[in-house]
C-alpha cells in the first residue's frame, strides 16, 4: 500500500466513514452493484499522463472525452497537429473543440484530413454539400437520436468517425453523451467475454431508417444494403484493443443463437452502455465541435429540448470493416 492510500485510509477511519468495512470492493445490494469501478483506474491514470505539443487538454470522463484547447481547426492542421489530433482521438475516444466557427467548406476540409468522407443514403446532405448531414430540430421535427448507437453499422464498412458542428443550440439541454465501448467490453465477466469472442451480430437499417420508407423504397434500399454481420467484440485497428460492438438501433439478432438467447444477450450487452462511469456528457455551445471514434464510443443525443431549435451538421469519415 502506498503512503498516500495509507494516509487516506487513516483519514477515512478517523472520519468514521461507515463504508470503511467494504474497503474498495464493489458490493451487491438487491439488484444494485455499488462501489468503485476499479478496472477503469489504469486507463484513467494513463490518460492523465499524456502530454501534447499543439494543444492543451481538459478531460471530461474517467476514460473518455477530452476538450482540446489552443488549436484552430478552421484552418488546415500542420503535420504535427494532425498527427497529435489523430493520436488524441485514439486515446480519448471522443475529442471536443470550442469556438470553431466552421463554414461548410472548412468543416468538410477538417474532416477530410482524416480520410474520405461518407455520403449517407438515408440522411440527406445540406443543399449543396452532400457530405454534410444536417440535423435540424424544432417544434416541427423532434430529435430521434436518443438511443445508444454507433453510426451506420448496417454498412459493410461503417464510418471510422464523425465530426459534428453545433450551428444553433437550445437554451438548455440537447447534450450528447458518449460511452467508452472498450470499458463496456473490459467490464464484462470472463465468462461473457469467452461467450461472445466468436459471435457475430446481424446489423440492419430496416428497424430505424427503413421505418420512414415506402415498401418499394425499402426493397430498393435492401438490394443496395443487405443485412451485414459484424463481430460482437472486434479489435480496434489503431489501438488493438477489443471493444463492444452491439447497439440498440441496428442490431437485430446474434447469429447462431435461438431467438430468446439472442434477445437476452442483446439486452444484456446494450445495457453496458448505460453505466455512467463509462460515459462523458458534452454540453454544446454554438460552434462547439465533437469528433468521435465511431468504434471506440457509442453516442446518445439527449432529446430534452423540444420545442427549441437545435441545428447540427455532421461529416462522417469512411472507416474499416470491423474484425476480430
Ligand atoms: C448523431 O446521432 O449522430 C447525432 C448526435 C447529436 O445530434 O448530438
Amino acid at each position: 500500500m502506498s503512503m498516500t492510500s495509507e494516509r487516506d485510509l487513516a483519514k477515512a477511519k478517523a472520519a468514521g466513514d461507515p463504508a470503511i468495512r467494504f474497503g474498495n470492493k464493489q458490493i451487491h445490494v438487491g439488484q444494485m452493484t455499488i462501489g468503485p469501478v476499479l478496472f477503469l483506474a489504469p486507463e484513467r491514470a494513463r490518460l492523465s499522463a499524456l502530454q501534447w505539443q499543439t494543444f492543451s487538454v481538459k478531460r471530461l470522463g474517467a476514460t473518455v472525452g477530452a476538450e482540446l484547447h489552443g488549436i484552430d481547426i478552421t484552418k488546415p492542421l500542420t503535420p504535427t497537429a494532425l498527427a497529435e489530433v489523430k493520436q488524441a482521438l485514439a486515446e480519448y475516444k471522443v475529442i471536443f473543440f470550442r469556438d470553431q466557427p466552421l463554414n461548410a467548406d472548412q468543416h468538410i476540409a477538417f474532416a477530410a484530413q482524416f480520410g474520405e468522407l461518407e455520403l449517407h443514403p438515408f440522411l440527406p446532405g445540406t443543399d449543396d454539400k452532400p457530405e454534410l448531414v444536417r440535423f435540424a430540430k424544432s417544434a416541427e421535427v423532434g430529435g430521434y437520436e436518443n438511443a445508444w448507437h454507433h453510426d451506420v453499422t448496417w454498412r459493410e464498412i461503417p464510418s471510422m468517425g464523425a465530426v459534428l458542428h453545433a450551428i444553433q443550440v437550445p437554451e438548455t439541454g440537447g447534450d450528447t453523451l458518449f460511452c467508452d465501448m472498450y470499458a463496456a467490453y473490459d467490464g464484462l465477466s470472463d465468462e461473457v467475454k469467452v461467450q461472445i469472442e466468436n459471435l457475430e451480430a446481424e446489423h440492419d437499417f430496416m428497424p430505424s431508417f427503413g421505418l420512414r420508407l415506402t415498401k418499394e423504397k425499402q426493397a430498393e434500399m435492401r438490394l443496395q444494403y443487405p443485412v451485414v454481420h459484424h463481430p460482437l467484440a472486434p479489435r480496434h485497428p489503431v489501438t488493438g484493443r477489443r471493444y463492444l460492438y452491439v447497439n440498440q438501433f441496428f442490431v437485430t439478432r446474434i447469429i447462431g443463437l435461438t431467438e430468446q438467447e439472442s434477445e437476452d444477450l442483446i439486452t444484456f450487452l446494450t445495457q453496458q452502455s448505460t453505466f455512467l462511469e463509462y460515459q462523458c456528457r458534452f454540453q454544446w455551445q454554438k460552434d462547439s465541435v465533437a469528433f468521435w471514434d465511431n468504434h471506440a464510443v457509442q453516442h446518445y443525443a439527449a432529446s430534452d429540448y423540444y420545442p427549441d431549435i437545435r441545428i447540427m451538421e455532421r461529416a462522417s469519415i469512411i472507416g474499416h470493416r470491423p474484425t476480430k
